[in-house]
């Protein structure tokens, strides 16, 4: 295990109704927020009402943003960089998903700093202060509503790119079950593959004696497995929904990596694949991770048998454990099969004629290697994209 350090301060209010005291939890950071949401699931489901009221019943002022787009645009960023600086307004409060949630984050980080808030996304320099942000969650996906992460798109040039602070940390998230039963099917599948897709950056390692993280990831991911097919099943079963939104936080609060490397390579390589054209994140991930465990597999066998046996409960054949890698793989496509996840580029109705483009900016003209577990130049990021095909 490697040394280090965990500290994760959002504050978590989690359960029925919890939506109710966002006007008393957000009066202890500010007077006055601008409240950001995106496209209107907020509205048609009464979210956006509830939250209005316990503002105001708090004494709480605000001024709000609609209209955030799932793979969440920097035009909007520089328009709530703009009211938050005119209205001079000192707390971002989203209702919503990883979208408005990474929105609020970018805003946070734009209003105090003199230059051009994309700079933080391109490596052109990196956040000394930014306001505080807190969340209403509405969909188990992102994990933004306690990750130190926001995820933008430049819409010139397509170009989505990550930006990680311990200052956009929300200071706290307000999660209800009850407020996911609206989400289409479609979306409650991708959030489920978001979430696999962070525990599986996560366990495959080249860190060495790591159990207690690796059950922790495997217990998790168990916890998908077993919750998912039921919420789809029944929308409006509470537990199952209340398992697969905890389970969601804890995936990417950073807990499970601890003492360990991750590697990230299929999160890099999704990015270019919503960049470009506009896939939901968790579809793109469903896509991508299958094809990067069969191209990655022989570098640890062991470990992807595995995961092969403690998660999908696949038997271990000792005298062949490469079969039984390869098992777990086709067991992880099996489940996003049947929770109606795309998972090749054709059903995602993504050509193959742009591989070498992606590949080309997902490795920055083939300066940088991608991933962890496996390094991966322009050449072998083209290889999983055609194998995705
Ligand atoms: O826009 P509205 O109308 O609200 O509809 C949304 C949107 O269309 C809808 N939705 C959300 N909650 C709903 C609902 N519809 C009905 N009922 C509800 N309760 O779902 C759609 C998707 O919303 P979005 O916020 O885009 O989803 P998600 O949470 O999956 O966020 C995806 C974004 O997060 C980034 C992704 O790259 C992507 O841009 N990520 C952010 C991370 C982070 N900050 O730590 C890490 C992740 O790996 C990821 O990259
Ligand atoms: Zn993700």
């Amino acid at each position: 295990m490697d040394n280090f350090e965990f500290k994760n301060p959002t504050k978590i209010i989690f359960g029925r109704k919890t939506e109710d005291e966002v006007g008393t939890e957000t009066k202890k950071h500010a007077d006055k927020v601008l409240l950001l949401y995106g496209g209107g699931s907020v509205k048609k489901s009464g979210l956006y009402d509830r939250v209005v009221k316990s503002l105001k019943s708090a004494g709480v002022g605000f001024f709000e943003l609609g209209g955030v787009r799932p793979n969440p645009r920097l035009s909007l960023v520089r328009e709530g960089i703009a009211v938050c600086r005119d209205r001079k307004i000192p707390f971002i409060l989203a209702i919503g998903g990883g979208s408005a949630i990474d929105t609020a984050k970018a805003i946070a980080v734009g209003v105090p700093y003199r230059g051009d808030v994309w700079d933080f996304y391109d490596n052109r320099g990196m956040p000394e202060e930014a306001l505080p942000v807190a969340t209403v969650l509405t969909i188990p996906a992102a994990g933004s509503e306690s990750s130190p992460s926001s995820v933008i798109t430049n819409e010139e040039g397509d170009l989505k790119r990550g930006l990680t602070t311990e200052l956009i940390r929300p200071v706290f998230s307000i999660l209800n079950p009850e407020l996911t039963c609206t989400l289409p099917v479609y979306q409650t599948a991708c959030g489920a593959a978001d979430i696999m897709a962070h525990l599986m950056e996560r366990y495959f390692t080249n860190t060495a004696r790591v159990d207690f993280t690796d059950r922790l990831c495997e217990a998790t991911m168990k916890t998908i497995i077993a919750n998912v097919p039921r919420v789809l099943r029944e929308p409006e079963n509470y537990d199952a929904r209340a398992e697969v939104m905890w389970a969601g936080t804890v995936a990417h609060n950073d807990l499970l990596g601890t003492g360990r490397s991750g590697d990230w390579g299929s999160h890099m390589i999704e990015h270019e694949l919503s960049g470009i054209y506009d896939v939901a994140h968790g579809a793109g991930l469903a896509v991508v991770f299958p094809a990067w465990m069969k191209y990655v597999y022989t570098h640890d066998i062991a470990r992807f048998a595995q995961f092969a046996s403690r998660v999908w409960n696949v038997e271990i054949d000792f005298a062949h454990p490469d079969r039984t890698a390869i098992e777990g793989i086709a067991r992880l496509e099996g489940f996003f099969k049947t929770i109606g996840l795309p998972v090749t580029l054709r059903e995602l109705k993504i050509p193959g004629d742009r591989i070498g483009e992606m590949a080309d900016k997902c490795t920055l003209g083939d300066t940088i290697r991608v991933g962890n577990f496996v390094k991966l130049d322009k050449k072998a990021v083209a290889d999983i994209l055609t194998l995705a095909i």
